[in-house]
């Protein structure tokens, strides 16, 4: 089906050169499949713009302006493409439903709860889905760890491993605890989990499907850092992962029960560990996953018979069905 489209790009997180590759293969996809596209673009500080080829709003303008907002509210379908804070976090989402437009992918509370891996576990821990063991510490408390090591350092609210350590003794947890509160004023200190590492997608509204699980092989570095992500060759994604059948219906099952328990939404790619034991735990949900045709998502639903092109028609769809289902409702 032809729609207009706008999509949203960049953002002001760390993860907006992720955000601008997702995009591009977005759009050309989006294009080939006869819809027209706009692109409105978010840069590192925060100002927006349409682009390319459209002229810019009023430079110093820092909020979206009348033009970027006559886009957006004028469009079938938005799609925001951005990953981390001030775009998976509920922020952009917030301003689409004020902009009362249908839009791609979770709402403001599922994107804002699965942003924040302390919330996010505390709401699966709550509806009896095993997630990883952490501690939790606030801007001004002391690095402490509770669980050995290796021990894994992470902001609490980030993405694409950026501020994550994994520490080996005492100086490197305070080390890294230092870094994680550098990118945010909560950070958790998580038991180190010895298994494999696995990601099954997550697609549709009230009925989601998940793809087969895929698992993550990193090739080069100890753990699955921004370089095992993004640079070349260094992970390799097996698919379906090399499990049991029924672990792998127990990840696809914490998967879209994690999904319905937060509040998602349209697509959710969700990153498991297989314990050595077998058990299966849930680390975290993320809302707008790395976007390209060759990323680990769009691999999941490609395996699974959902083509790329397929997988965006379908999201399109899904946002539309929100929007009309939730006009029914009585405010
Ligand atoms: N508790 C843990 N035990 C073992 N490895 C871990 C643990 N937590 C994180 N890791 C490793 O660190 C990587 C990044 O962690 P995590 O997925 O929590 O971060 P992220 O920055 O939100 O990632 P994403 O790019 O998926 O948004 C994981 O893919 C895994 O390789
Ligand atoms: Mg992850």
């Amino acid at each position: 089906m032809s729609r207009r489209i706008a999509v949203i790009l960049g953002g002001r997180s760390s993860e907006n050169p992720i955000s601008i590759a997702s995009a591009a293969s977005v759009v050309g996809a989006l294009e080939r499949g006869g819809n027209e596209v706009v692109t409105v673009q978010i840069d590192r500080e925060g100002h927006w713009q349409l682009g390319p080829g459209t002229k810019a709003i009023e430079s110093g303008d820092r909020l979206p302006g009348q033009e970027v907002a006559t886009t957006l509210s004028g469009v079938d379908v938005v799609f925001p493409v951005l990953h981390g804070p001030f775009g998976e976090d509920g922020t952009v989402q917030g301003l689409l439903e004020l902009a009362n437009v249908p839009y791609v992918g979770a709402g403001v509370l599922g994107s804002a709860l699965c942003m924040d891996k302390d919330v996010f576990k505390a709401v699966l821990r709550d509806a009896g889905v095993p997630v990883t063991e952490n501690i939790t510490l606030r801007l001004g408390d002391e690095a402490r760890n509770p669980f050995g090591y290796p021990v894994f350092v992470k902001p609490a609210r980030l993405g694409s491993s950026v501020g994550i350590t994994k520490a080996h003794s005492v100086s490197e947890l305070q080390e890294g605890v230092r870094l994680a509160f550098e990118h945010d004023e909560k950070v958790l200190v998580e038991r180190f989990v010895s298994g494999a590492e696995v990601e099954v997608g997550v697609l549709g509204n009230r009925k989601p499907i998940a793809s087969l699980p895929g698992e993550i092989v990193v090739t080069h570095n100890e753990w699955y850092d921004y370089e095992a992500k993004y640079d070349e060759g260094e992970m390799d994604l097996i698919v379906p992962a090399r499990l049991t059948e029924g672990q792998i219906e127990r990840a696809q099952e914490l998967a879209v029960r994690s999904f319905v328990a937060t509040e998602c939404e349209g697509m959710a790619r969700a990153d498991l560990f297989v314990r050595d034991d077998g058990e299966v735990l849930v680390n975290e949900l993320n809302t707008i996953p790395g976007f390209t045709s060759t990323s680990v998502y769009a691999r999941l639903f490609d395996a699974s018979g959902i083509g790329y092109a397929e997988l965006l028609e379908r999201l399109a769809d899904l946002a539309v069905e929100r929007f009309e289902r939730r006009r029914q409702l009585r405010f």
